[in-house]
Formats: C-alpha cells, structure tokens, sequence
C-alpha cells in the first residue's frame, strides 16, 4: 500500500484545481451542458416557452441568476440546480452566455403583424429602457431575437402581476395592453435580430 504523502497530496490537488476550468474563471462545462439541455447548446433555445441566454446583458443575467439560485423569481424548471453555486460562478455563467452570438430568427416574418409590434414598441417606448433597437443593457434585457413564444408568455404574466421576482416596471409599462398587441409585440421583438 502506497504511503500518504502529504506533499504529493497538495501537488495532485494543485494540478486538479488549475486543470478545473472555473479556476480560470470560465463557467463549468458540466453545468453549462446541463444549462444547455433547456436553453440551447449554445444558449439559443429551441424550446417553447424557455427563453434564450445568447447575447443578454451580463449584468441582467447575474440579477436574474442571483434571484433564482435565492428563490425569488420562481423557476419550478429550475429549482434547487443553482443551489450552492457561489457569486464567482454565476457571474463565470453570465460571461459565458453574454458572450455568445444571437441565433437568427428560424420562423417566417408576418409582415402585417411585425410592422404593428414595430410601431407599437416604439409608441409605448420599449427603447428608452431596452434601447432602440432593443438589444438591452445592464439589468434591462435584450429582446431582439428572443423566442417570440417566451417573449408573449413572459409578458403575458407580467402583465397580470404573475411574475413573481421580477421589476414590477414591466407590469406598469404594460399596463392596460390588449392581448392581440401583445402579439404583435411579441412577433415583431423576435423578428428583430442582430
Ligand atoms: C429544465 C429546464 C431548465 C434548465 C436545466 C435550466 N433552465 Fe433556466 N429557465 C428555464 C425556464 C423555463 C425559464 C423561464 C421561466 C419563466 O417563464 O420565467 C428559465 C429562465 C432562466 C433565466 C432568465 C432568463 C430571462 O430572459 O428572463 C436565466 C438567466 C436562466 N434560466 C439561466 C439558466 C442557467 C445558467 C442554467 C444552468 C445552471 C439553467 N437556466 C438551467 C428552464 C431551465
Ligand atoms: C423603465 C424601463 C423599462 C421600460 C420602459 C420597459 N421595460 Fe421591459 N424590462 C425592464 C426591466 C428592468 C426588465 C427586467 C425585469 C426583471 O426581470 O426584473 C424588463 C423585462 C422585460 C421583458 C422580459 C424579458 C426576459 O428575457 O425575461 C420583456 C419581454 C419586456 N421587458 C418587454 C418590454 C416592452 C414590450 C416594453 C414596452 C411596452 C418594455 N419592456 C418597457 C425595463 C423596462
């Protein structure tokens, strides 16, 4: 049986901490894979309803990363997996997601439809908070080539102050909004990508 040595111990350990990527300050390929089962491979989603990460703010992304891995904005799909995973890492996460490229829209353009959500965002003024052209900054998201069937539902819910956790701005700025805008809305957001 091998003697334990102690100093070989702390070399072992020292190679396995510098070979862990997160030493690097890159986020961990297991969790970005596990991520990447809901949100896209490379964080362009190709799931109803599941919004994608790509090309999102960092700043918005380590908020809305802290208020899940706490519990305040409810994510039944994701509870418990952000469960003890520190600060240093869910920022390593939000880099990693800022940082990739924002997949084309893949469904058809409605043109009606887009030119309507067009000049309805830019009457109510979405720009101002998520720039004009809408790819967002600091904690306000980008929207511009997010899922058309997350943006509705995510704002379907915030306009009925059912999004628990999040800025209760949004539910002011949608305030009184008909459904059939939404949509448009919605359309017009996902068909504005990069
Ligand atoms: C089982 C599926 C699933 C997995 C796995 C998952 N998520 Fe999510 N995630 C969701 C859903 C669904 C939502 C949107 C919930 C809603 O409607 O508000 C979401 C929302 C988010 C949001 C908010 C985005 C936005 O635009 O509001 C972030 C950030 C996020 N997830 C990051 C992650 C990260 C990082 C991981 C890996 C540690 C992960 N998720 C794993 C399902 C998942
Ligand atoms: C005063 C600033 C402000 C204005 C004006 C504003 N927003 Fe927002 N919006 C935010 C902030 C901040 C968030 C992030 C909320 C959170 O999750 O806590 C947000 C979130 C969203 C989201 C959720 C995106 C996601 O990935 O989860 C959508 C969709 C959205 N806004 C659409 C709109 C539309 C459409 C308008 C115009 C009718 C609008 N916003 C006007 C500040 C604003």
């Amino acid at each position: 049986m091998p003697v334990f040595n102690i100093r070989k111990a702390w070399a072992f350990l020292g190679v396995a901490l510098l070979a862990t990527p997160f030493s690097w300050g890159q986020a961990p390929a297991s969790r970005v894979a596990l991520c990447g089962a809901c949100h896209g491979a490379q964080g362009n989603s190709v799931i109803p309803d599941i919004p994608s990460l790509a090309g999102q703010p960092k700043v918005f992304l380590e908020n809305q990363l802290v208020l899940i891995r706490e519990g305040m904005r409810d994510i039944p799909q994701m509870k418990g997996q952000l469960n003890n995973v520190p600060d240093a890492e869910l920022t390593a996460l939000a880099q990693h997601y800022a940082a990739l490229p924002v997949a084309k829209p893949t469904a058809a353009r409605r043109q009606e439809l887009y030119a309507r959500g067009e000049t309805l965002s830019k009457d109510m003024r979405c720009g101002i908070c998520h720039l004009p052209n809408y790819v967002g900054r600091e904690q306000m998201p980008r929207l511009a080539g997010q899922r058309e069937d997350y943006l509705l539902h995510t704002m379907r819910s915030m306009k009925a102050n059912q999004s628990v956790g999040r800025d209760p701005i949004m539910t002011a700025s949608l305030y009184g909004i008909s459904d059939a805008d939404l949509q448009a809305i919605a359309h017009y957001l996902a068909q504005t990508a990069p």
